[in-house]
């Protein structure tokens, strides 16, 4: 049968709401809580919680889908639930590195997107809900329980803010693109702090930053917002012009993207080129909306100009 994407988008917003209560209601401290890969990589009880939460609640809601694995709690991260017809949970606290996303429908879902904002209290953590469907982002709900902002979307049908707001938020107003020196650009420390991915983003962060005599773009300023979901979410409502990553994961931005390109805005890589990229593709160039598409493509450009280097 087909799939019935506005029944997935509402069941979705019902999850994402229930899952701010659990967000919302944690303790988290910024001493214990668990770390992956460094300091800087963190997972708290509570990301377990609300995926397993989703997927626990996802099962109920689809009963006809025979998991073939469940959600554990004591190694969480290797454990992935495969649906039938196809249908996946990608999931970032169960992922398995063997089984990468395919083409099958897969909800691709971050349980808190924004760990280390969660654990100190700044209040710019989601929870970011996405279906993929041949690996093109299809649905996506993001809600911030701290501000209480969802932003949702379905392929072809707009994006939403607190499901009446049509995004972006200037409508039909919005403004020409003119330029890096005029940009406001969401970007992210990550949590890889070696290597190339880390000497790009230095290198190519003071190139953005520094005055135009000295050769670089003098962007307006740089935000850090702590969530890829997010970031893509400020950039859909039109409160950033751009957000550039390497390094963050299809979870980060499935749902993201689709509210982005909802709203009028695009995806590209990361890197200089790529003017297809894929939902995996872990590097990405987010640019909101304007008034047309060749200001979005001249200021990918000049984006990519400036980069110091390949992620
Ligand atoms: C992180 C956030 C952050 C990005 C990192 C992600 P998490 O997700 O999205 O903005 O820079 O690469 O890992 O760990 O908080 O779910």
């Amino acid at each position: 049968s087909p799939l019935d994407l506005k029944e997935i988008h509402d069941f979705l917003i019902s999850l994402a709401l229930k899952a701010g209560d659990i967000i919302t209601n944690a303790l988290p401290d910024t001493g214990g809580t668990g770390s992956k890969k460094n300091s800087a990589d963190l997972v708290t009880e509570y990301d377990r919680a609300v995926e397993n939460m989703i997927s626990t609640s996802l099962r109920e809601k689809y009963p006809h889908y025979e998991y073939v694995c469940e959600v554990g709690s004591s190694t969480p991260e290797i454990l992935m639930c495969v649906f039938p017809h196809q249908s996946r949970f990608h999931g970032e606290e169960s992922y398995d590195p063997t089984r990468p996303l395919t083409d099958a429908p897969t909800f691709v879902v971050d349980p808190i997107d924004g760990t280390v904002n969660f654990v100190h209290s700044f209040p710019f953590a989601c929870v970011s809900l996405g279906f993929a469907v041949d690996r093109v982002p299809t649905v996506g709900v993001v809600y911030n329980p701290f501000t209480q902002n969802l932003y949702s979307a379905i392929r072809g049908q707009g994006a939403f803010l607190n499901r009446q707001t049509r995004l972006p938020l200037k409508g039909d107003n919005v403004e020409p693109l003119s330029g890096l020196g005029n940009a406001l650009i969401g970007v992210e420390w990550g949590s890889d702090r070696s290597g190339n991915n880390w000497e790009t983003k230095l290198r190519t962060l003071e190139r953005l930053g520094q005055s135009k005599e000295n050769g670089g773009a003098m962007v307006r300023s740089m935000r850090s917002l702590g969530s890829a979901a997010l970031n893509l979410c400020a950039v859909a409502d039109g409160t950033l012009d751009l957000y550039w990553e390497g390094g963050c994961w299809a979870w980060d931005v499935c749902a993201g993207w689709v509210i982005l390109t909802e709203a009028g805005g695009i995806v590209v890589d990361g890197n200089p080129g790529g003017w297809e990229t894929c939902l995996d593709g872990r590097k990405y160039l987010a640019v909101r909306a304007a008034p047309d598409q060749r200001g979005q493509r001249e200021i990918v450009e000049e984006f990519w100009g400036h980069m110091q280097g390949m992620l």
